[in-house]
């Protein structure tokens, strides 16, 4: 199940998403430690943050659909980048597996920021860092829109970004598009960037959605009025889109990694027909816990080996 992402090679083509079970060292070691094929932190800010009251994160009863609006809680970038922290993550890995960092500044100069310390870091000597994944998708932020519903937003974005010259491996998390138009011109702009955009990830939480207790008549989720970010198996349809169609929009040098209620081999595997190079797994993580990574693995070698097929590459783009 090997791959590579973005020029980054993976023992396997499956690992965690960015946000459940990836604040501390001591959730990222669990996946560090298990068969997943990379280790991906939280979200972070410049400063950490608590994020937003609670209950703000809900599952149905039948594990179909999951919303939440945390409000990016998480430790701040110092954490995430410090050596302390990586020591502790990858203390129980036994195999050569790549730490990749999640950022979601609340602004374009806490990006270019946090940026910066990323590729000090590195200079400083951090090998262990292998590739940053900029989300331009988060649905939680109040009052903020999504940059990459926001085209003018995004392209001022990557510009600043491509003047800094940063040598590291670059990626950037997508939010659903629910408009093939909408797809294809975030994809061009996104081509534009090829010399700087290794992979896309696709898809972060389906936002502005709306979970309601009959009996309190009440949201599930208190932060931002109850509207949350739908994931699980019920943005499965969405993910599989979004994937396969950025696979076609994009140059092939661009990887695509997909992730959206993935819970199974199979779910795996069809995003992988799709054209992903890997896959992520958050709300089956969040709700199984790290012990999803091993299931799922196996279960897509499983597959794998019946249909036939010698290695994930083989099948990946077969639609
Ligand atoms: C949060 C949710 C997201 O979907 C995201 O991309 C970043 C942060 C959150 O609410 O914490």
């Amino acid at each position: 199940l090997e791959t590579t992402v973005g020029g980054i090679p993976l023992p396997s083509c499956v690992y965690n998403a960015s946000g459940p079970r990836t604040g501390a060292s001591t959730a990222l070691a669990k996946i560090a430690a298990s068969k997943a094929g990379a280790v991906l932190t939280k979200s972070a800010t410049i400063e950490k943050q608590t994020g937003n009251p609670q209950p703000r994160v809900w599952h149905s009863d039948d594990d179909i659909a999951s919303m939440n609006s945390e409000g990016l809680p998480n430790s701040g970038i110092d954490y995430y980048l410090s050596k302390t922290t990586i020591d502790e993550t990858m203390e129980g890995c036994t195999t050569t597996k790549p730490y990749l960092v999640s950022i979601s500044g609340k602004t374009l100069a806490d990006n270019l920021e946090m940026l910066d310390r990323i590729a000090k870091q590195i200079n400083d000597g951090e090998k262990r860092i292998a590739g940053v994944e900029l989300n331009l998708a988060c649905p939680n932020v109040i009052g903020k829109p999504i940059i990459a519903y926001d085209f003018d937003q995004m392209r001022d974005i990557l510009d600043t970004i491509a003047k800094k010259k940063y040598t590291f491996v670059l990626g950037l998390k997508l939010p659903p598009y629910l408009d093939s138009k909408h797809l294809q011109e975030a994809a061009s702009i996104i081509n534009e960037y090829s010399d700087m955009v290794r992979y896309v990830v696709c898809i972060n939480t389906i936002g502005n959605a709306l979970s309601i207790d009959p009996i309190s008549e009440m949201p599930y989720i208190s932060a931002n009025n109850g509207l949350a970010g739908l994931s699980g198996p019920a943005a499965k349809f969405t993910a599989l889109a979004n994937v396969r169609q950025m696979r076609q929009q994009l140059k092939s040098e661009i990887d695509v990694i997909g992730v959206g209620g993935i819970q199974s081999g199979e779910d795996a595997f069809l995003f992988l027909l799709c054209g992903a190079s890997a896959v992520q797994v958050g709300t089956c993580h969040w709700i199984e816990g790290p012990k999803c990574f091993d299931r799922i693995v196996d279960e897509l070698q499983q597959i794998l080996q019946k249909k036939g097929y010698s290695s994930a590459s083989d099948c990946i783009g077969k639609l």
